[in-house]
């Protein structure tokens, strides 16, 4: 039968997190994020996002695109006010290895399909990387994230490629209103729906937050991009894997709790104890669930392990998903106690991404950590197609 080495065997042990760690991490958060605020040193970006909370009562038809990690979804969407809409039409397509251009234009191509030609028509762009805005129809990529690297967008305005993409089209009846991250897409498209909207996060293959915060006396959308959190224990393979990554030292938090990562991390502890016929990335985190899931776990990537083994390798894929988990939660923690430190508000946390909403030991794991220490969750819900919504509501917000 397997048996794990020492080294695994204190790597598990450091994953799990005890209550004084959990909230230390949600006090150095919230700490972070004051820092980030006040435009001092700190592992938060604190990008606030230059539009308002939705009314619900936001109505039109408008384009929207949704550049995630790994697809880039546009849609033609019909907002039809008292938080309902319809998604009219819609189109996707893989990222591909191409110069930053040429996926703009694949956009522009993708878009003409699901809209009436020569009709105008506002647009709202969710772009899921971290980005400079200065008014809200800019977004300079700062750099990449996700391992996703195309050359010839960094430093540049999304913006800018897009208009330049559909004049090219022949689309210059699509009018580009905002970009915008697709945190604030999710809390956009929760806030239509949920009043109590505090505070709206992405667990999938990539991980961010923003939440509203009162920045010069007004409350705002600020994007925290909280993938970048810093300091947190690092165990041995946690660091490996840093050290391989396209951006070592950065999105350390990401690289513990994305479903870009889990995998990997599952990859680089299992192969330390068998012979293991697997390329880095080759697992990804959806295999993970196999293990999960005993009915499951002979299906798990055609590996020649006995039962008894695949239980022991359920053991790390279990430890991983906990503390991701966990850490997500932490940093909620963190959020609710920077928006309200009396404790006294409640606010609902809305979650979109594929990590919330397959995987039933991290939803579990987190509404249980994120009820047992705190009282001001007025609900945790999922909310699917949360950031390309978001993108036309966006567009629905700048003409009022
Ligand atoms: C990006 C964020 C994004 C998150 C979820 C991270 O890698 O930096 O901007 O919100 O992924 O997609």
């Amino acid at each position: 039968m397997l048996r794990l080495n020492d080294a695994v065997e204190k790597a598990l042990s450091e994953m799990i997190l005890t209550s004084e760690q959990i909230l230390a991490i949600a006090g150095r958060f919230c700490l972070a994020m004051r820092e980030g605020l006040a435009g001092r040193e700190s592992s938060l970006k604190m990008r606030p996002s230059y539009l308002d909370k939705p009314t619900g009562q936001e109505t039109g038809t408008y384009a929207a695109i949704d550049f995630g990690g790994t697809n880039i979804r546009v849609m033609r969407v019909k907002l039809m006010g008292g938080g309902r809409y319809e998604i009219e039409r819609a189109s996707s397509f893989k990222v591909f290895h191409a110069e930053g251009r040429q996926i703009f234009a694949k956009m522009a191509s993708e878009l003409k399909k699901v809209l009436v030609p020569g009709e105008p028509i506002a647009l709202g762009h969710v772009f899921s990387f971290p980005f400079q805005q200065n008014q809200v129809n800019q977004a300079i990529l700062l750099h990449w994230t996700k391992e996703i690297k195309i050359p010839g967008v960094e430093g540049e305005d999304v913006t800018r490629l897009l208009k330049e993409a559909l004049e090219i089209e022949g689309m210059g009846y699509v009018i580009p209103r905002a970009v915008l991250n697709d945190t604030v897409g999710t809390y956009l498209t929760f806030a239509y729906q949920e009043p109590a909207a505090g505070i709206a996060s992405i667990c999938g293959t990539g991980h961010n937050s923003c939440c509203l915060c009162l920045t010069a006396g007004q409350e705002r959308i600020v994007n925290l991009e909280s993938g970048n959190f810093d300091p947190l224990t690092q165990t041995h393979y946690d660091r490996l894997l840093d050290e391989q990554a396209e951006t070592p030292g950065q999105q350390r938090l990401e690289k513990m709790v994305g479903g870009r990562y889990l995998g990997e991390l599952f990859r680089l502890m299992s192969s330390d104890c068998l012979d293991s016929p697997w390329q880095a990335y080759e697992i990804r985190t959806e295999d993970l669930m196999g293990l999960l899931d005993p009915r499951a776990r002979q299906s798990f990537k055609a590996l020649k392990a006995t039962p008894e083994d695949l239980v022991v390798l359920g053991r790390i894929a279990r430890a991983l998903i906990k503390r991701a988990a966990c850490l997500t939660a932490a940093t909620y923690l963190g959020m609710l106690h920077y928006m309200d430190p009396t404790e006294g508000r409640h606010y609902a946390v809305g979650i979109d991404g594929s990590l919330y909403q397959h995987n039933a030991l991290f939803a579990e794991q987190l509404n249980y950590i994120l009820r047992r220490y705190s009282r001001q969750v007025a609900g945790i819900h999922g909310v699917g197609q949360g950031s390309v919504l978001g993108a036309a509501i966006a567009a629905a917000l700048t003409m009022r």
